[in-house]
């Protein structure tokens, strides 16, 4: 399949971004808080896939604590940018659209960083379709994102209209916070862990079409 063009792509974005974050990991500065709160939902050694991964600080963080990590990240610079500043991070420049299930399994997708307010237009259930198909036995998605005070050229995705995509492609809230040090949930921010939807038998049933 040829993915769409992103909003993220529409927007030119990735200059600004990369380098920004480039910046923060050269001057030392914390970027790992996403990759922390990942860590505590996986056993030691666990099979990541960082999709939407930018310029790799989430993949980089988890490879040093020791997890299998596969980056995804379809914008040809950040590639780069992530290749320039991690060496030898494992990255391929993939849409999250393109994934298949001989992709997986995944113990956890990390889906974080507002990846889900850039996908092309209307690619939402889409996109956490992919993700679920190739999430192993009990895998789960991390995704966080702005609810308010948006980036700009960002989609304006309210957490009801998340949490009925997310229904429609088979998923389930396990968890609803407002950080990813797990402050309550708010209106400002929304950090989800999904899992899959489970039928009354307790079979893990495959996603739904809309
Ligand atoms: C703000 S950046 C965040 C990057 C990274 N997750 C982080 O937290 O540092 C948003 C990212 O979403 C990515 N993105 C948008 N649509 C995508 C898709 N369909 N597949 C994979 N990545 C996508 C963009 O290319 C961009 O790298």
């Amino acid at each position: 399949m040829t993915a769409r063009r992103t909003r993220w792509q529409e927007a030119g974005n990735s200059g600004n971004y990369g380098k920004r974050f480039a910046e923060l990991v050269s001057a030392g500065e914390d970027v790992d808080g996403e990759a922390r709160l990942a860590d505590t939902l996986l056993p030691r050694g666990a099979r990541v896939l960082d999709a939407g991964a930018g310029m790799g600080r989430v993949t980089a963080a988890l490879l040093r604590r020791g997890h299998d990590v596969v980056a995804i990240e379809p914008d040809e610079a950040l590639v780069r940018q992530a290749r320039e500043t991690y060496p030898g991070l494992p990255i391929e420049g993939r849409d999250i659209l393109d994934l298949g299930p001989d992709d997986g399994p995944f113990d956890l997708v990390v889906c974080v960083g507002n990846v889900m307010l850039y996908l092309a237009e209307g690619t939402e259930r889409e996109a956490l379709r992919a993700m679920r198909a190739v999430l192993g036995e009990n895998g789960r998605i991390l995704v966080g994102f702005h609810l308010q005070d948006r980036p700009p050229h960002a989609h304006a995705y309210t957490a009801a209209e998340f949490e009925a995509d997310l229904t429609a492609a088979g998923l389930r809230v396990a968890l609803r916070a407002g950080t990813y040090q797990l402050h309550p949930a708010n209106e400002v921010y929304g950090v989800w862990v999904l899992d899959c939807a489970q039928d009354e038998a307790g079979r893990q049933p495959p996603a739904r079409r809309p």
